[in-house]
């Protein structure tokens, strides 16, 4: 029965148009790692340090998986420490608050309703419950306004302050980011989930010469499996000028803290899917999946459809489906019955609830694996416009 459902998602996926932006294809070579025997492997513990024997070929590929990160970033080990253990995004975020700033710490960051993650403090999520969050959010524009944020750094006192969205098309300003987190005196994260493929070739700024920690699915744009990497500085001054290692207290935090044995399996295929980043056609797919989101917001918006901010620059955008007549769960429903596959999603400013909000959101990643261009993104608007205005 398994395996049968196995095949019939195979089927799906190459049946539908993929324009769900955290969703990708991964290559032949990261499945084989996934399903490889790694998975039988117990290895509790950090590289050569572990509470198993028989660690001789993981302690080497959880080495190699590191020194690959370091070079997919551009960064050195001499500031940064890397953590390529959390199960996930969601891991990775809480044991990166739990490893900065402590239970119970103060937090700003993005709100959900605006475009942040439900790990970024959201009141249903257990980070929203551990830790005092303050939110920041967009102007009407749908822009982060950052005169805003720094008056709410400046009310709050936050000790981290979080930058980075699941829903958020324009480009992220981590310099500024950092000039507010140093008037304040806080740490500053930034969750690059998202944009994690398009920050290796540059085709979005990096964070990396302002943010403390970073972290990032695998699953997205960086064309992996799901998992998550956690970059941390290896010095930072605490509030009475005592040196802290952010590194070794979040690797604590994910294990034991948090997490038993690391899944050697997900772990191989993370260090599968940096090599396939280090090839230059990683850096023309990047582009392509950019220049893809831009077509497609371009012609959706001749269409006559609302997009939020007017436009993209990363990967993903948001449509406001209400002048149409329709929720965002009605327009997604109405897309995949024609074999569009979006997600529903809040729209700043909200009047509806999550469940059922205004928006869809839309991104190129997927389509951009399965070699689509310009021009197919000018098919796929007219598609969607054919769906949802009939
Ligand atoms: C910005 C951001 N952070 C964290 C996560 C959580 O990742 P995961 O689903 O792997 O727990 C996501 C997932 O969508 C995300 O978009």
């Amino acid at each position: 029965m398994i395996k049968r459902l196995i095949k019939k998602e195979i089927i799906r996926q190459k049946k539908v148009i993929n324009l769900i932006p955290s969703e990708n294809y991964v290559s032949k070579n990261v499945l084989a790692a996934l399903g490889s025997p790694l998975t039988n492997k117990y290895a509790e513990g950090r590289s050569h340090r572990r509470y198993y024997f028989g660690n001789e070929v993981v302690d080497r590929l959880e080495d190699e998986v590191k020194r690959l990160v370091y070079e997919v970033f551009k960064i050195s080990p001499k500031k940064y420490g890397v953590n390529v253990q959390s199960y996930s995004g969601s891991i990775a975020n809480l044991a990166s608050y739990v490893g900065s700033v402590g239970i119970g710490g103060r937090i700003l960051a993005m709100s959900l309703e605006h475009g942040g993650h439900l790990t970024h403090g959201h009141d249903v999520s257990m980070t929203g419950k551990l830790f005092k969050f303050k939110h920041y959010g967009v102007g009407r524009d749908g822009l982060i306004d950052y005169n805003e944020v720094a008056r709410s750094a400046c009310d709050f006192k936050p000790q981290l302050i979080v930058c980075g969205a699941t829903a958020y098309p324009r480009k992220l300003d981590f310099k500024k980011f950092r000039k507010i987190a140093n008037s304040v005196g806080a740490l500053l994260m930034a969750d690059i989930s998202h944009i994690a493929g398009l920050v290796v070739v540059r085709v979005h700024p990096s964070p990396f010469s302002y943010a403390d920690i970073i972290t990032t699915t695998t699953q997205k744009t960086l064309r992996g499996p799901r998992g998550a990497i956690i970059i941390s500085k290896l010095q930072v001054s605490g509030d009475r000028g005592q040196v802290i290692n952010l590194t070794d207290q979040i690797d604590k935090t994910v294990f034991p803290g948090l997490q038993g044995g690391p899944q050697m399996h997900t772990i191989a295929a993370i260090g599968v899917c940096l090599e396939e980043a280090l090839r230059p056609n990683f850096k023309k797919y990047a582009k392509q999946i950019v220049a893809n989101a831009k077509e497609l917001a371009t012609e959706l918006k001749r269409l006559g459809f609302k997009i939020i901010t007017g436009g993209t620059d990363n990967h993903l955008m948001l449509m406001d489906v209400t002048p149409l007549g329709l929720t965002g769960k009605q327009a997604g429903e109405r897309l995949e019955r024609a074999g569009i596959i979006v997600n529903k999603n809040m729209i700043p400013y909200d009047t509806r609830k999550p469940w059922d909000p205004s928006g869809i959101r839309l991104g190129t990643p997927a389509v951009t694996t399965q070699c689509m261009k310009e021009k197919e993104m000018v098919k796929i608007a007219r598609k969607i416009k054919k769906i949802l205005l009939k």
